[in-house]
């Protein structure tokens, strides 16, 4: 992958949700590459404020997208790079919580876009999902040019809506945006809890022994991209000219059953309990999930680099390392 660290050194840079999953490693990722500051606004609302590394260039601003005097705060210290990621996660969060989850991911990404654009920034890269824009039906591997209309839950259609404002900013004020559309991120630094991802729910759950609950046959599939190689796709998309106006699928290129999935965290735990089948939530309809990454590969020069079972395993090192306050600060 062309380096993408280098470009970074000496910038001062804005993360929102910058104490979540992705947002925390990209700060470790930015620290790396020299970054002068890297301001960080999180209001904490499924993160946990050890989750950030204590680092001198790192400026935790506590508080929401939506409050003006934080936003204030966090674009006075002059970013060049904005990127985010704050948002309402994810699907069922959504359906229990449709208004929280427009406010923080309609108003809230508007309001970061206005303030973006008020201080004239570089780039703005805003993290989208591609689970959600294709909706259910698009044919297989998923391109960027599949968006779907017909959408199943409040998260994907306020995903969709965060993209849709940044095109009307890119095409009406020339802000320079650019799309990452994720695919079922997982790694070190997602804490496991009652809205979050299959991958750090099932090591939890095999770390206590108890059989793996599938949602649905176990046959579905999904696209599981690990951390650090979203972490490299997204500081891609925020240095490279050509991303400009563009929307990018940042996945594995791989599919990998759940009932696989399911079995792996059980072999790499130790944990003996099996899987135990559940019927599928409703709004589920997504049975198999694998990206195209050539566009990413041709304009950015991503390249994924991590197997699924050398990242389960990581994401198990660091759930297991930091079992106690994960069992602590976890959100059930
Ligand atoms: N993890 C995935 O599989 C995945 C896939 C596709 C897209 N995404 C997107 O990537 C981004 C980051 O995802 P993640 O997995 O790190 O999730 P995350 O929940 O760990 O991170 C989001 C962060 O935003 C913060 N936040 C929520 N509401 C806020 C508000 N009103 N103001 C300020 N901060 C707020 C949360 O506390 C959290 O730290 C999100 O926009 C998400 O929609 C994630």
């Amino acid at each position: 992958m062309r380096d993408y660290l280098s470009a970074y050194r000496g910038k001062n840079v804005l993360i929102t949700g910058g104490a979540g999953c992705i947002g925390s490693n990209l700060t470790r990722a930015l620290i790396r590459a020299g970054a002068a500051r890297i301001i960080v606004v999180d209001d904490l609302s499924s993160a946990a404020r050890w989750n950030l590394p204590e680092d001198p260039t790192v400026l935790f601003i506590e508080g929401s997208i939506l409050d003006e005097e934080i936003l204030k705060r966090a674009f006075n210290q002059k970013p060049e790079y904005v990127f985010h990621l704050a948002a309402h996660f994810a699907n069922q969060n959504s359906v229990d919580h449709p208004e929280t989850d427009l406010a923080v991911n309609g108003l809230g990404t508007l309001k970061v876009l206005e303030y973006a654009n008020l201080a004239g920034i570089t780039r703005f890269v805003f993290a989208s999902s591609g689970c959600s824009v294709y909706g259910s039906q698009a044919p297989l591997p998923l391109k960027e040019e599949f968006v779907s209309l017909h959408l199943d839950t409040p998260y994907q259609i306020t995903k969709l809506l965060g993209e849709l404002y940044c095109n009307f900013f890119y095409n009406h004020y020339r802000l320079p945006v650019a799309i990452a559309r994720y695919f079922n991120v997982y790694g070190p630094g997602e804490i496991p809890g009652a809205y979050r991802n299959v991958i750090p729910n099932f090591i939890w759950w095999a770390l206590h022994r108890r059989p793996l609950p599938i949602t649905g046959t176990g046959e579905e599939t999904r696209d599981f991209t690990y951390v650090e190689d979203i972490v490299a796709g997204t500081l891609l998309i925020g240095i490279t000219p050509e991303a400009v106006g563009e929307a990018f699928n940042l996945a594995s290129e791989t599919e990998t059953r759940v009932k696989d999935l399911a079995d792996m965290v059980n072999e790499i735990t130790g944990n003996d309990q099996g899987v135990e089948f559940r019927p599928r939530r409703d709004w589920d309809r997504i049975t198999r999930r694998r990206a195209s990454i050539a566009k990413a590969r041709a304009v950015l020069g991503y390249e994924p680099r991590t197997t699924i079972k050398e990242g389960v395993r990581k994401a198990c090192e660091w759930i297991v390392q930091n079992r106690e306050r994960i069992a602590r600060d976890a959100r059930w």
